[in-house]
């Protein structure tokens, strides 16, 4: 499994009308499109849920939408030109039902602003990250023909108390968000600025919303953060709740190992993932708790940028290329058989030939499973764009970025080849793209496999015995039903 640009999450699809079962009691119609990161996807739960509420029921015609949402992603300039194209064909609909209303959500409608309003006439509301709950008040705003804005962040809005709906309809994998925003700031990062301070959200409502998917029979939930490594919860309250910090220290405080462990605990029977840990804040604690509970999938998605401790150091990375590999031993160790998958920019500011070899040679070192592989793109407003000249020419990035994904087919290759003849533990997802007689489903490590359906169904957990593979899927035949 490999991706370049555009692709950034494994399942969920980019700009597909997002579907709910719809109540009787709700007249309205919502179009709502998501596009970018996984929290992106788990915002639009929110804010349905917050809209259900409000009488709209969801829809996949957006010719027939009373409002059409679009939650948008700034992470690299190609992001926000695809919501662009969007924007102009929702126009094209305005112009035949004029009554359509039409929101950005999410990361531009942070970024932009107002500049929303006035640089693209066909937008009437434009809603921040954090400014969610305020929806059902700018929407009477849009109502009464006026236009509505409201992208102020928060240190402290964690949405702990809204019940998602569940946009994913397989009714088997939920995402669960357990921090917003980022204070990392790594330089060529628009996140900080558009999703705001990092806040961790209460374990009490976690654990709630984990156990309510398992009622409802979910099999696997991600838990959600920038950076979950960093989740912290203090206490009874949020840190600026404590006056000083030696009485913070003094209350008990909830680290992401205890939280894993309080989830992996409470739902033995569920599959847990976590998505994104930083090599800066990956404890050993971490680690040692995966290892012991057999329901924690081995799998950590650490991205790791550049393979260059210059490059790392001018990214503000806060690790060398030395303490990440020591971090790799570190989880090969204590866990074996961890599946690791990478982010990697090419073409960052100042990137040599010779910090490019370093990144070639690191991934040499790790044989990531899968990765997310980019060309730098400059974001303004960010550290490296006030700083640095974005110097590397398109065509010496677009060629870097090729021998990086050249190299990660050929370790992804490897990676599902060392499964030939072994025995896996699938969850079924859903069936197979490619042929209506198999499943699919996931390993612990995030790899796809295929298999003949015989008398299983999605959500069932199967021992998978792997007899073929491509550099993205693993193909075998079921042995038998497991039990997590
Ligand atoms: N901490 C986040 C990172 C979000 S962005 C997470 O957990 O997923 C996802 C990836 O996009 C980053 O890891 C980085 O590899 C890439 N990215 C971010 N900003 C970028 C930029 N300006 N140009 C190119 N790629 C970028
Ligand atoms: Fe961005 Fe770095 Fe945070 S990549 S989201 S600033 S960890």
């Amino acid at each position: 499994m490999y991706r370049m640009e555009e692709k950034i999450i494994d399942e969920t699809k980019q700009g597909e009308a997002l579907v709910l079962e719809n109540s009787s009691a709700n007249s309205r119609k919502l179009y709502l499109e998501s596009y970018g990161c996984q929290m992106n996807f788990s915002d639009s739960e929110i804010v349905a849920s917050i809209l259900a509420k409000e009488g709209y029921n969801t829809t996949s015609l957006m010719e027939e939408a009373d409002l059409v949402l679009v939650n948008t992603c700034s992470i690299r300039d190609k992001a926000e030109q695809t919501v662009r194209k969007r924007l102009e064909k929702y126009n094209a609909v305005k112009k035949i039902n004029p009554k359509m209303k039409v929101g950005v959500l999410g990361c531009m409608a942070e970024r932009l602003k107002s500049k929303f309003l006035e640089e693209e006439k066909i937008v009437d509301m434009v809603v921040g990250p954090d400014a969610y709950k305020d929806l059902p008040n700018l929407l009477e705003e849009v109502e009464a023909g006026r236009d509505a804005v409201n992208v102020v962040l928060s240190k402290d809005e964690t949405y702990g108390d809204i019940s998602p709906v569940r946009l994913d309809t397989n009714g088997i994998n939920a995402l669960v968000s357990i921090t917003r925003g980022c204070d990392n700031m790594c330089t060529f990062c628009v996140v900080p600025f558009t999703r705001g301070r990092e806040r961790s959200r209460n374990p009490k409502s976690i654990l709630e919303e984990v156990n309510d998917l398992a009622r409802k029979g979910y099999k696997e939930i991600t838990l959600l953060g920038q950076n979950v490594d960093s989740y912290l919860w203090y206490g009874g309250g949020l840190k600026k709740d404590f006056k000083n910090a030696s009485e913070m220290q003094q209350a008990t405080a909830t680290d992401f190992a205890q939280l894993l462990e309080m989830v992996a605990v409470a739902q033995p029977g569920m599959r847990i993932r976590f998505s994104t840990s930083n090599p800066q804040d990956m404890t050993e604690d971490v680690l040692h708790t995966m290892a012991k509970y057999k329901n924690i999938c081995n799998h950590i998605h650490l991205p790791v940028q550049s393979g260059s401790t210059r490059i790392l150091k001018e990214m503000n990375r806060q690790h060398t290329r030395e303490e990440y590999i020591k971090l790799i031993d570190r989880i090969n160790e204590i866990i074996p058989d961890c599946g690791i998958s990478q982010d990697l920019i090419a073409g960052f500011p100042t990137e040599t030939e010779e910090d490019h070899q370093d990144t070639l040679s690191l991934m040499e070192y790790v044989k990531y499973y899968f990765g997310f592989m980019f060309t730098y793109s400059e974001r303004p407003g960010t550290m490296a764009a006030r700083k640095l000249e974005d110097d590397v020419p398109e065509a010496v990035k677009k060629r870097r970025l090729t021998e990086i994904v050249d190299m990660q087919r050929k370790h992804s290759a490897y990676r599902t080849q060392q499964f030939l003849g072994k025995t896996v533990e699938v969850l079924i997802e859903r069936e197979s793209k490619k042929s209506t007689t198999d499943w699919s489903g996931r390993s612990e490590q995030s790899l796809v496999v295929v298999f003949p359906k015989e008398h299983y169904k999605p959500g069932d957990f199967v021992q998978v015995k792997i007899t073929d593979c491509t550099s993205a899927t693993l193909i075998g035949e079921a042995v038998g039903q497991s039990k997590l």
